[in-house]
């Protein structure tokens, strides 16, 4: 008997980002994007690996659609490669709207993201993130694509965990593009939120019945103690990660404590008269992706060297206890339900849990892949959104990261977050037990 339904309506999902999955990098005018730029150089991806492959869904979309109906689905999250659309071409276009109708075909919400890190190169040369340019180039790019699919997108997400394309891009250099410039991620950032609300704007124009989301990567910040110094560090990592995006989308303000913390890094002039107005156009629901919580200190000693969290030195990540996914992330699913209820709280918004999952070394053997470690770790991270379901967030949906096995960016194809499993050698999909676990939670609404 199912002990815990799920609201009626709530959305299954899983969800993928196209240059992790598709490959088919020089086909149909698709341009270069910092990704293949950050692959071609060498050290940057682990095992010299690059997405110029991947799962080959560009052309196996239509197998892949298959076995989300086969899962039972009821959405999918994909993400639109904007180097496929750049300069007016309409070729890459023409393959999401071929992918669009395929799922709604089979019954599933297409659920299109606009940005999951892929920016055409050429916009990097001409300054990336740092430019203001790129957020109005991005409005046009969102009106042409609302335009060509909005009547069938069930769901638009703007932008995809804009802190790592802002502090692992333009501050760390540990993602694309490859730039350890310290508090020019904070520019990067405030950027990534304009382009967010331009394209918010943009879709409900050319969409009036969009629903409009974007997919934060929010964490569940602890202190390591209760020290004066501990609690602050936790502050301040709170502040870069999680109310830095979320304030001013939902209240149209920076935080003013983080805004204090980082004035010695940045006089934040690159913020213009209009910008909050124009980010703070409202949302319909605000997507999370949360995949462990962060166990934050004060260290001694200022950090040296490249790090994601510009006017915060002097603060170290410390390992939550429990076991560990193959990413060496946490597996602590009351994380997820700190966060949740912590969003209600503080900002009382509906949620969708736009990624949710974990990396483990699955081998397929006679046609069967078996990973109990990842059933349990969705179990316990679906117990958890239901616990917070019933503490009173409105939660609408659950979309698993990922469908399939894919690029896992800087660290290439062998961490595998696929309840599908898929050889790289044949491109044959395996069903892994977790994805028979997750049709029948879905079938069921409920575990
Ligand atoms: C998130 C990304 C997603 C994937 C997962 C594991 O940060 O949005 O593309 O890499 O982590």
């Amino acid at each position: 008997m199912t002990q815990r339904r799920f609201p009626a309506g709530f959305w299954w999902g899983a969800a993928t980002a196209a240059y992790q999955i598709e490959g088919a990098v020089d086909v149909d005018g698709r341009v270069p994007s910092i990704w293949d730029t950050f692959c071609a150089e060498p050290g940057r991806v682990a095992h010299g690996d690059t997405g110029a492959e991947a799962a080959q869904h560009y052309r196996r979309y239509r197998e892949d659609v298959g076995l989300m109906r086969e899962l039972g689905l009821g959405a999918y999250r994909f993400s639109i490669s904007w180097a496929r659309v750049f300069g007016g071409e309409t070729r890459g276009l023409d393959f999401y709207d071929r992918l669009v109708d395929e799922l709604c075909a089979a019954g599933i919400k297409p659920v299109a993201t606009l940005y999951h890190w892929d920016l055409p190169q050429s916009l990097e040369d001409g300054g990336g993130w740092l430019a203001r340019a790129t957020p109005e180039r991005f409005a046009d790019y969102a009106t042409a694509a609302a335009e060509r699919l909005g009547d069938r997108v069930a769901l638009w997400c703007t932008v995809n965990e804009p802190w790592c394309s802002a502090f692992l891009g333009y501050s760390s250099g540990a993602h694309a593009p490859a730039r350890a410039e310290g508090a020019a991620g904070l520019t990067a950032a405030h950027h990534l939120l304009l382009a967010h609300g331009l394209a918010n704007l943009a879709v409900r124009a050319a969409a009036p019945d969009a629903l409009v989301s974007c997919a934060l990567n929010q964490g569940a910040v602890r202190a390591v103690s209760d020290s004066p110094a501990d609690l602050d560090a936790a502050r301040r990592i709170d502040g870069l990660l999680n109310r830095l995006f979320v304030d001013p989308i939902l209240r149209g303000a920076y935080p003013e404590d983080v805004l204090e913390d980082t004035r010695t890094v940045t006089d934040w002039s690159f913020v213009q008269d209009a910008d909050l107005k124009a980010i703070s156009t409202p949302i319909d629901v605000l997507g999370v992706n949360y995949y462990q919580p962060d166990l934050v200190g004060a260290a001694a000693e200022p950090q040296t060297g490249p790090w994601p969290f510009p006017g915060s030195t002097g603060v170290a990540f410390h390992k939550t206890p429990g076991p560990l996914t193959e990413m060496d992330w946490t597996v602590d699913p009351s994380g997820l339900f700190e966060l949740l209820t912590r969003l209600k709280r503080d900002y009382d918004v509906p949620v969708m849990i736009t990624e949710n999952g974990a990396a483990y070394a699955d081998v397929a053997a006679d046609g069967r892949v078996a990973d109990p470690d990842r059933i349990a770790y969705l179990d316990g991270h679906l117990k958890a959104a239901h616990d917070a379901i019933t503490a009173g967030v409105d939660l609408r949906g659950y979309f698993v990261w990922s469908l399939l096995d894919n690029f896992e960016w800087a660290l290439g194809y062998g961490k595998r977050f696929g309840i599908v499993h898929v050889d790289y050698e044949t491109q044959r999909r395996t069903l892994k037990d977790s994805a028979r676990w997750y049709r029948d939670v879905i079938a069921a609404n409920g575990l």
